[in-house]
């Protein structure tokens, strides 16, 4: 059975009640997806990092940091630091993603990396074994609620080939509903970040689990 591994977005959620709405995921979801924007990479300020570390001791959920911000070479080490059991930084922003993810592993985080929609997967497939997750967007980074960019779905299905045997996983964030994330599963994707659909739903265990059996429906 492939992996399937859902991670709610709390950008959806009520920021003034977040350890709340971690709770309401909590048993559902397998991580807590925490988009850090700093109004430079992208045109959003969301949170830093005294809000993950009051996360981090308000759940039990292991938190997936994803950072859309400026030099991640210096600020990215930090989260793991705090104990982020994932820290991902956009390629198109770092310096040396290599020294980077070689730090992040070093610190005890899993190292993921980012690209942006019309960021190529080419140029980066002999980073792989240097990281534990590869996140492809299928949005523009920096809002919540857009819609689905179904132009990146061939680039999941190249990430896959070229993760191969890898132990590598495949993340895609923006525009994940019940309606598109069975396209994403069937590319190749296993961790699915999920924002709108989640919070925006009245019950959002019972989305997570619409979600995940949505995708393994495409898994086969
Ligand atoms: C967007 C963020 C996403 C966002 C996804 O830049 O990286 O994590 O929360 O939200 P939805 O699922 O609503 O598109
Ligand atoms: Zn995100």
């Amino acid at each position: 059975m492939a992996r399937t591994l859902i991670s709610p977005s709390i950008l959806s959620a009520d920021f003034a009640r977040l350890s709340e709405e971690a709770a309401r995921v909590e048993g559902a979801a397998d991580w807590l997806h925490v988009d850090v924007m700093d109004n430079h990479f992208v045109p959003n300020l969301t949170l830093g990092l005294p809000v993950v570390e009051s996360l981090l001791k308000s759940t039990t959920i292991p938190i997936d940091c994803h950072l859309m911000i400026e030099d991640p070479d210096r600020w990215a080490p930090q989260y793991a630091e705090a104990g982020a059991g994932s820290v991902t930084f956009h390629v198109e922003a770092a310096a040396a993603p290599i020294r980077l993810a070689r730090q992040l592993r070093s610190l005890g985080s899993r190292a993921g990396m980012a690209l942006k929609p019309a960021t190529p997967i080419e140029p980066y497939a002999d980073l792989l074994p240097e990281l534990d997750m590869l996140l492809i967007m299928t949005v523009e980074p920096g809002f919540g609620g857009q819609k689905f960019l179904d132009v990146v779905v061939p680039k999941i299905r190249r990430a896959k080939a070229a993760i191969g045997d890898l132990d590598v996983w495949l993340q895609v964030d923006g525009g994940v509903s019940e309606s598109t994330i069975e396209r994403c599963a069937e590319a190749g994707a296993d961790v699915f970040v999920a924002g709108n659909s989640v919070y925006g739903a009245a019950d959002p265990a019972a989305a997570i689990a619409g979600l995940r059996a949505a995708a393994h429906r495409a898994q086969g």
